[in-house]
């Protein structure tokens, strides 16, 4: 058995059990003259939802393109289901990516493919011990689970913004990840699809029991999706912990952001 925290084989799944699956451990990162992460440090186990909240430009697409190992941090560690994506060779760093999920800020979908086919992108290229009827099965279940039954032969540009961000999910969801990665789901949705859309983030994550991280600057849907809310500012989480604990605060930049939506 494995006993040392890095070491890294096909029993990650379970060896988080007890341990945190995502481990941020004082990141910092500069771009040129200017410190975007100055020292984050957090952890995220499984069953649980982190909302990550701070202005435009604190760096919170930085720190979530660092979890996946797209970036890498100037000092501290991410420690991502027992792999350091910053140290960790490409092959371990892909092995990892197959158990996360994500939705990028500017959601692209493909576009030239239908719906059904977007959500079936991932399975195509990991999944490749799938029949085509598998896998097709596996799409339809994906779709009813995002509420998109019906839907898979649309195209992307026929279908609303709510609807895209569903595929999106969908496709995040497709090799059944341990991680779900979200920035800014709702961002650009009318507050009633941006409603719908946290309903569905909470009732995935509850069916599931990811280890999710979701960016968002709406304090509204932090409060619906979270367990535990952290708060970005100048580079590094002012606070962390539940809505209430945040309500509780006295600092007066907490209190502005609580109070922005209401
Ligand atoms: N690859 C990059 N090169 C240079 N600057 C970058 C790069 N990525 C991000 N930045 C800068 O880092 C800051 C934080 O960006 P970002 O993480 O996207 O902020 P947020 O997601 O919180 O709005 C921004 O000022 C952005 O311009
Ligand atoms: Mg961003």
């Amino acid at each position: 058995m494995p006993t040392t925290q890095d070491s890294t084989d096909a029993t990650a799944r379970s060896k988080t059990t007890n341990q945190a699956v995502i481990a941020i451990n004082n990141v910092t990162k500069s771009f040129g003259p200017q410190r975007v992460l100055d020292g984050v440090t957090f952890n995220v186990h499984r069953g649980e939802t982190l909302a990550f909240l701070g202005r435009s430009g604190t760096g919170k697409s930085v720190l979530l393109r660092i979890i996946i190992g797209l970036q890498t941090p100037d000092s501290g560690s991410a420690i991502v289901l027992g792999t350091d994506m910053a140290q960790a060779s490409e092959e371990d760093i892909s092995a990892v990516r197959t158990q996360m999920g994500f939705l990028f800020q500017h959601a692209a979908l493909y576009d030239s493919l239908t719906v059904a086919e977007n959500v079936a992108f991932p399975l195509l290229h990991h999944r490749k011990d799938l029949s085509e009827s598998d896998r097709h099965d596996r799409v339809q279940m994906l779709l009813n689970e995002v509420g998109l039954e019906g839907h898979g032969k649309k195209m992307p540009a026929n279908i609303s913004g709510g609807m895209q961000k569903r595929v999106g999910l969908a496709r995040a969801l497709a090799l059944d990840p341990v991680i779900l990665l979200l920035d800014e789901p709702t961002a650009g949705l009318d507050p009633i699809s941006s409603g719908e859309i946290d309903e569905l983030i909470l009732g995935l994550q509850h069916q599931h029991q990811m280890a999710s991280i979701v960016v968002t600057h709406d304090m509204l849907s932090a409060k619906t999706i979270a367990t535990r809310i952290a708060l970005m500012n100048h580079g590094k989480v002012v606070i962390e912990g539940s809505y209430e604990k945040l309500q509780g605060s006295n600092e007066s930049f907490v209190s502005q952001f609580l109070h922005r939506d209401s």
